[in-house]
């Protein structure tokens, strides 16, 4: 008899708290990378286009979205690790990361960009690369392009934002990284030292990731996301950080 007590209480405790509990959807994220996802100034909290889009999706699937910022080169292994449910990152969908992962239908068409000191008039294009010093972000398809640069020195940095600060202090002859990346970086903070030169090296998309794995969270993601692109608020968060 008290056994079944305790047992009914037991349940009747759960019960009570479980209809609550709103489920968590951890995300991942490298918010050095505006302006997709970057640290409020002040409130030091996680704003960007990506931020919003997830946001939204978290709150289509019925999930609170809570963010995690951690390495960009850190987000497969914590996917697979199950540390975070997914990674939303300007992470480009490619062959190789979706060996490891899975992502979500593309939400962002973006593409690598050179970026030079204003006053560079060496470089124009790709080829004008060969046998410079680069700079890129570790673990991004901006390093894996800047590879076959031939004779270039390339080196990797840690985020974004340090490789800009490496070109700003002659370090270095060049970044290569997101096109969307570089346009705002120049148009907020760095128009009297960088210019965008050439055109987009490549096209590439934008995409969620999910653990291998977790086939039911993927296809719920890519559900809220059609779900958000025909409700019209896919490009409301568009509109806000991308405006014309
Ligand atoms: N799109 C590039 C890639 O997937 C760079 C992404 C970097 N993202 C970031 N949050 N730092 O490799």
């Amino acid at each position: 008899l008290t056994v079944a007590l305790a047992f009914s209480l037991l349940l009747a405790g759960c019960g009570g708290k479980t209809p609550q509990q709103a489920k968590v959807l951890k995300i991942g994220t490298d918010a050095a990378f505006a302006p997709f996802e970057f640290q409020d100034e002040k409130s030091k909290e996680y704003i960007g286009f990506d931020i919003d889009l997830i946001k939204a999706i978290g709150k289509q699937m019925g999930y609170e979205v809570k963010v995690q910022g951690m390495g960009f080169d850190g987000l497969i292994p914590a996917l697979e690790a199950g540390q975070i449910d997914a990674a939303v990152s300007g992470m480009t969908i490619t062959e190789e990361r979706g060996k490891k992962v899975n992502f979500s239908k593309p939400y962002y068409t973006s593409g690598l960009s050179i970026v030079v000191k204003q006053d560079n008039a060496a470089i124009k294009e790709f080829k004008d690369l060969e046998g410079k010093r680069l700079a890129v972000q570790i673990g991004t398809t901006g390093a894996n392009f800047a590879k076959k640069v031939k004779d270039a020195k390339v080196r990797e940095f840690n985020t974004a934002p340090e490789a800009f600060l490496e070109l700003k202090a002659g370090g270095v002859d060049a970044v290569i990284n997101d096109l969307p990346v570089n346009e705002y970086y120049i148009a907020k903070t760095g128009s009297k030292d960088a210019k965008i030169v050439g055109k987009p090296l490549n096209s590439e998309n934008y995409g969620i990731a999910t653990a291998k794995k977790n086939t039911e969270l993927a296809q719920k993601i890519d559900k809220a996301l059609e779900d958000l692109k025909k409700s019209g608020e896919y490009d409301k968060i568009y509109e806000k950080w991308f405006g014309r």
